[in-house]
């Protein structure tokens, strides 16, 4: 079953017809995830759906329960989640506007709790599966190759234009980066910059589940361009661009096996 996750500008998928919104208890930090189930146009599965920062867009990047999240996820049977992500653009093709489908993460994240092999909790995610002894999960390549294959097919059936690569830098936020943090970035193989991409990953992994990511770039990162970056700004840029997202993923959710 096929979940999304939306970030800043995708509170809601339009034409989603909301049949169920679960509240999914979780054992991390006791917290009650909102997970909204329904239907898409010319779907005929079922789908969820999961605002990554709440459903009034309040909760900071630093603050998302991910663990909570992505156990909700598992538990409701969703098996492959398809994440949306806002970015900074690095590299020269991302530039405001452009949509992604990256292939490797660096994480710059600290102080998040980030897996669930965490000592004493690790044997409540599944007594049948997890152990309580120390487990190193495979993050060679951190995204699905299945789903960014659909993302990427999907496009191509819209005639989307996305560029097919990148690496995502995850940083901690929920402050935009200096001029050196960025060239430092660069240097390190970064072509976008967001702050919500882990541990969002590595938990789906951990879960099992088949993760992917959507990325739209809504500014050129800090120092990159002559031009301030504002809040106003990247709204601005994703309400032109979230239209394209909401068409990637009806299509990718037709075509989902
Ligand atoms: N940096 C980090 N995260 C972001 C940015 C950025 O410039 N834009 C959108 N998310």
């Amino acid at each position: 079953m096929l979940a999304f996750i939306g970030g800043t500008g995708l509170n809601e998928l339009p034409g989603f017809d909301v049949e169920q919104i679960a509240e999914q208890q979780t054992p991390y930090q006791d917290a009650a995830v909102q997970v909204a189930s329904g239907r898409l146009p010319g779907v005929a599965a079922r789908v969820h759906f999961l605002p990554r920062h709440g459903r009034g867009h309040t909760v900071p990047p630093h603050r998302i329960n991910y663990r909570a999240n992505m156990f909700a996820l598992r538990e409701l049977g969703v098996t492959a989640v398809l994440a949306v992500n806002a970015v900074g653009g690095i590299h020269r093709q991302m530039g405001p506007g452009v949509i992604a489908v990256p292939e490797q993460i660096i994480d710059y994240t600290h102080g998040r709790a980030h897996t669930y092999f965490d000592g004493e909790e690790m044997d409540i995610v599944s007594a049948d599966r997890f152990t309580a002894s120390v487990t190193h999960i495979d993050f060679t390549h951190p995204y699905s190759q299945s789903l960014r294959e659909l993302l990427l097919d999907s496009a191509g059936q819209l005639n989307l234009p996305v560029w097919p690569q990148g690496v995502y830098g995850a940083t901690q936020g929920p402050r935009l980066e200096s001029v050196a943090e960025v060239r430092r970035l660069q240097h390190d193989g970064c072509d976008m910059i967001g702050m919500t991409g882990m541990p969002e990953a590595a938990l789906a992994r951990e879960l099992d589940l088949a993760y992917a990511s959507v990325c739209l770039s809504v500014n050129w990162a800090a120092g990159l361009s002559d031009e301030v970056i504002t809040m106003a700004g990247i709204r601005a840029v994703l309400d032109q661009g979230m239209g394209q997202i909401h068409r990637l993923l009806l299509t990718s959710a037709t075509r989902f096996r």
